[in-house]
């Protein structure tokens, strides 16, 4: 699996329909990086689009643990994608310097993995800005 843009992976579930299911994400085994942080986000309203930033060194795995969530992003090449988890045994890596915007439906519970603590000197947030720094 290429870790350098971003992808969608599917989990594998132990389980079954009459006892549910679980899922396991475990640094080495199927998350490419030591996880240093965890966050979660809810109720966000539907018409709302959050994200719009970059990170210039943070890699994700980011899972819809319910609901639906769509990921509008461009990579540093400028690759434009769409992706949507719609399904808890979902994750997408987003690898640095992809910028993201984020829609969620209403019962969305969007579940992050990463791999740095939180450094607000790591975002890009002016997408002019991202466009230029990856710019060759
Ligand atoms: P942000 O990453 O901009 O969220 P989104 O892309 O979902 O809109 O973060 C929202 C706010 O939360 C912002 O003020 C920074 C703060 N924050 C932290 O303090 N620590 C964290 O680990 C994260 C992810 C955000």
């Amino acid at each position: 699996m290429e870790y350098n843009k971003p992808h969608i992976i599917t989990f594998d579930k132990i389980g079954s329909s009459h006892l549910g299911y679980i899922t396991i994400a475990e640094t080495q085994k199927n998350i490419p990086f030591e996880i240093k942080r965890v966050y979660w986000t809810y109720y966000t309203p539907h018409d709302v689009t959050r994200g719009g930033h970059a990170h210039r060194a943070l890699q994700q795995f980011i899972f819809a643990v319910s609901g639906t969530i769509t990921f509008n992003t461009e990579d540093k090449d400028g690759r434009k994608e769409v992706f949507t988890l719609d399904h808890p045994s979902k994750g997408l890596y987003i690898p640095k310097l992809v910028w993201r915007d984020i829609q969620f439906s209403h019962n969305a519970v969007l579940l992050c993995l990463a791999s740095e603590v939180y450094d607000e000197a790591d975002y890009f947030r002016d997408y002019e800005e991202f466009k230029k720094t990856t710019a060759k």
